[in-house]
């Protein structure tokens, strides 16, 4: 979800009114993908490197999530929509934490699609996380070198119950990946679109899913043996 601050930048206001304003783009992007049937969607809210932004931009970005957590749970429990969160959620504010950990317990028993906010997080951090946890179980003879394979490695990630990501959208022009899901996204289709995550619409996420499903997902293989 990339470009609130450009998108406030155009209109002459302040960063803080465009993080505003992409919590409306975050709720039709949830309700429409509820709609579609998409079992899994993934937010990237809030990076290992957005902490390094001015204290009084994080402090909003903090306080807009507790408020967009209180207000869209009803949003969440009405379309039987899962909460989950991954990144290093110890290094939040408490009150996030708790909140979020709150909204998570509430509707843990949902079915209709797991919604997962990318909070604090970070692929790499994410990846040495695992590799640490994975050599200490070799040292202390709990699993052997040899059996280490991409189920022991997936099953040490944050996203450990969700699987591969079939497509990443990243709004705002810019065309990269900015540490997000490196390992998940091996054979992702990505989807890269101008608009501002302000300004994103039900009808750019369809236009996103149209796009996707012109694509042929041929996994190293050629194009005869898929068909
Ligand atoms: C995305 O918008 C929101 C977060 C990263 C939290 P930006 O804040 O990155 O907006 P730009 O890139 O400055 O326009
Ligand atoms: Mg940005």
């Amino acid at each position: 979800m990339d470009g609130n601050g450009r998108w406030a930048k155009q209109k002459g206001m302040v960063r803080a009114f465009g993080h505003e304003n992409g919590t409306k783009s975050v709720r039709q992007t949830v309700e429409a993908c509820a709609e579609i049937g998409i079992k899994h969607l993934t937010l990237y809210a809030f990076s290992t490197e957005n902490w390094k932004r001015p204290k009084l931009e994080v402090d909003t970005l903090m306080k807009l999530l507790v408020s967009s957590l209180k207000k869209e749970i009803n949003t969440l429990l009405d379309n039987n929509i899962k909460l989950n969160a991954i990144g290093n959620l110890s290094s939040l504010p408490k009150k996030v934490y708790k909140e979020l950990q709150e909204v998570i317990e509430l509707t843990k028993e949902n079915t209709h699609m797991d919604l997962t906010l990318a909070l604090s997080y970070g692929s790499r951090e994410e990846l040495l996380n695992a590799v640490k946890e994975i050599s200490t179980k070799v040292k202390n003879n709990i699993i052997s070198t040899e059996s280490i394979d991409e189920s022991v490695l997936n099953a040490h990630l944050y996203t450990q119950s969700l699987p591969d990501v079939d497509l990443l959208i990243r709004t705002s022009g810019e065309q990269r990946i900015s540490n997000f899901l490196l390992w998940q996204i091996a054979y992702a289709e990505l989807y890269f679109t101008p608009v501002l995550w302000p300004d994103f619409t039900k009808q750019h996420l369809s236009d996103a899913i149209i796009e996707y499903q012109k694509r042929e997902r041929r996994f190293g293989k050629t194009s005869e043996q898929i068909s």
